[in-house]
């Protein structure tokens, strides 16, 4: 089923499952691509890119759980120019109500010469074949000419006339090494759909990624220039440097409407709750400046500043900090507080209603934070349900831990507790410091060939009393994994983060694409 959008409205495409979950370091449990996809949907999200069907079993089948799941959105999956991609791309997407198939090939000299060892019009045959494949599948199938924007113009249109003519109803031309710059790229996808004798039969799209900085920019200038569909991750999240920022491409179109007259459906109240989702879940902390979404977005701090937005919030906020969805920090309650009370406040910070499964767990881990910490903040409230909520589906668990150290002539010693797949593992094991010996004692319990490639702390919230949250990242035979744990005694968040990290290796050792080639 092809999206019918009249001038003015942008069809937003998700592809924090896919792209973003290529990014090293980042990778998702099924458990957590299902509860992504579903607030993504809810932020009215047009087509979401669930996945890479091909890529592994556990791709297959997250993208097949999320199209089962989906109501309104388009689900798409990704797949080379090959009929076996297809075939698992159509087979993982169509119990979605709307479903689609995202087929790519390179259409750059260097890509076809090194990448595919492929003569141009060998590529030219592999789109009429793939596309025509796809479209014997389903009805909504997209096209994308990898490194789109290193192509020579005459034989993008040569591509693009042959992608439309086979089926595609959705042509994307990314700037895939992030190269392009606005006004280059704009007049690319202005001339392409001026010199393509049919691309009126088709939705023009971009997808740009980050290197230069210029990925919000080059994909509002590919808009000015009429494309219509804007590709884009949570945060920013992708390969290298990343793809597009949702946040920014949304707000600046809702912000400089003037200038710019184009809408789209997400209701940009669920952007924090959604960006702060996807850190948690991928370990990828946001950098206090980025833009919307960093902790500094709306902050005031210099005098001259503050005294501005006390006389005009206008002075120096183009947007308000609301629209967003972003409350502002505010005490909620202590350790006399009730469940109804919990609740609530949960619903007022965005998040759905918990079920009673859930509301436990979460009241429960509340109460302890509370009997810890004099203040509880909306920060803490975040933390409590990224931690608690989102970790019930992993592997492994931590169960109890205790660790000894201290000015004695002993070595730091940790004691811990884990479930692995059910199993409970006890492990015991010295270091140089604490956090060395927790280490030591989950290499111990869980078999692995990992690298500590970062370890860092911050706090939730401030005060002696707030809790840590800390990042750990990963590296084994070349892959990389993030994990993010917090708790008002660093060392517990030391260890969840580690797990955390270990949970996202167990998903990551499943996933390899065939014939060794990447996206
Ligand atoms: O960056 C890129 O070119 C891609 C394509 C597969 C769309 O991710
Ligand atoms: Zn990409």
């Amino acid at each position: 089923m092809t999206i019918v959008t009249d001038q003015q409205s942008i069809i937003i495409f998700d592809t924090t499952l896919r792209d973003g979950e290529q990014s090293p370091g980042a990778s998702m449990n099924l458990e957590e691509k299902l509860r992504l996809a579903e607030a993504l949907e809810a932020m009215g999200v047009d087509v979401i890119e669930a996945g890479f069907p091909i890529a592994s079993i556990g791709d297959f089948e997250a993208v097949k759980a999320i199209a089962e799941r989906a109501k309104s959105s388009v689900i798409c999956g990704l797949s080379r120019a090959k009929e076996a991609d297809i075939q698992r791309c159509a087979d993982a997407v169509r119990p979605a109500p709307r479903h689609r198939i995202h087929t790519f090939i390179s259409t750059s000299p260097l890509h076809m010469k090194y990448k595919l060892q492929m003569h141009p019009d060998a590529v030219v045959d592999a789109i009429r074949h793939s596309v025509g494949f796809a479209r014997n599948l389903v009805e909504d199938v997209e096209w994308s000419a990898e490194d789109g924007s290193r192509t020579e113009p005459d034989f993008l249109c040569r591509c693009v006339e042959a992608a439309i003519a086979a089926g595609a109803t959705t042509i994307n031309i990314p700037d895939t090494v992030g190269y392009g710059v606005p006004t280059e790229y704009a007049e690319l996808i202005r001339s392409t759909m001026e010199r393509v004798p049919n691309s009126d039969k088709a939705i023009f799209s971009v997808h740009c990624h980050n290197d230069l900085g210029l990925a919000t920019a080059n994909s509002l200038a590919a808009v000015q220039a009429g494309a219509r569909q804007v590709e884009c991750t949570i945060n920013g999240l992708g390969e290298r440097a990343g793809n597009a920022a949702m946040e920014e491409i949304v707000m600046a179109l809702k912000t400089r409407a003037d200038i710019m007259p184009f809408t789209t459906n997400i209701k940009t109240e669920s952007i924090t709750k959604v960006s702060r989702m996807v850190s948690s879940i991928t370990g990828f902390t946001i950098q206090p400046n980025k833009a919307i979404v960093g902790a500094n977005a709306f902050a005031h701090e210099s005098g001259i500043h503050q005294d501005g937005m006390l006389k005009h919030a206008g002075t120096y906020e183009i947007m308000t900090p609301e629209s967003v969805g972003l409350t502002k920090s505010s005490l909620v309650m202590g350790k006399h507080s009730g469940r109804a009370a919990f609740r609530d406040k949960l619903l007022q910070m965005g998040y759905d209603d918990p079920d009673k499964d859930t509301l436990n767990k979460l009241f429960t881990r509340f109460k302890e934070i509370a009997d810890m910490k004099k203040d509880v903040f909306d920060e803490d409230i975040a933390a409590i349900v990224d931690d608690t909520a989102m970790r019930s589906a992993d592997r492994i668990q931590l169960i109890s831990m205790e660790v000894k150290c201290g000015t004695v002539h002993r070595p730091p010693h940790a004691h811990i507790e884990v479930s692995f797949d059910g199993d409970t593992i006890v492990t015991d094991a010295s270091g140089d410091g604490p956090v060395d010996a927790i280490f030591q004692a989950l290499r111990d319990a869980i078999p692995q060939h990992t690298t500590l490639e970062l370890y860092q702390v911050q706090a939730v919230t401030k005060g002696t009393d707030a809790q840590g949250e800390v990042t750990v990242r990963l590296e084994e035979g070349g892959k990389t994994v993030q994990g993010q744990g917090s708790d008002t005694d660093t060392m517990v968040a030391s260890a969840k983060a580690y797990i955390h990290a270990l949970n996202k290796l167990l998903v990551k050792r499943e996933k390899t694409v065939p014939d060794g080639i990447s996206v």
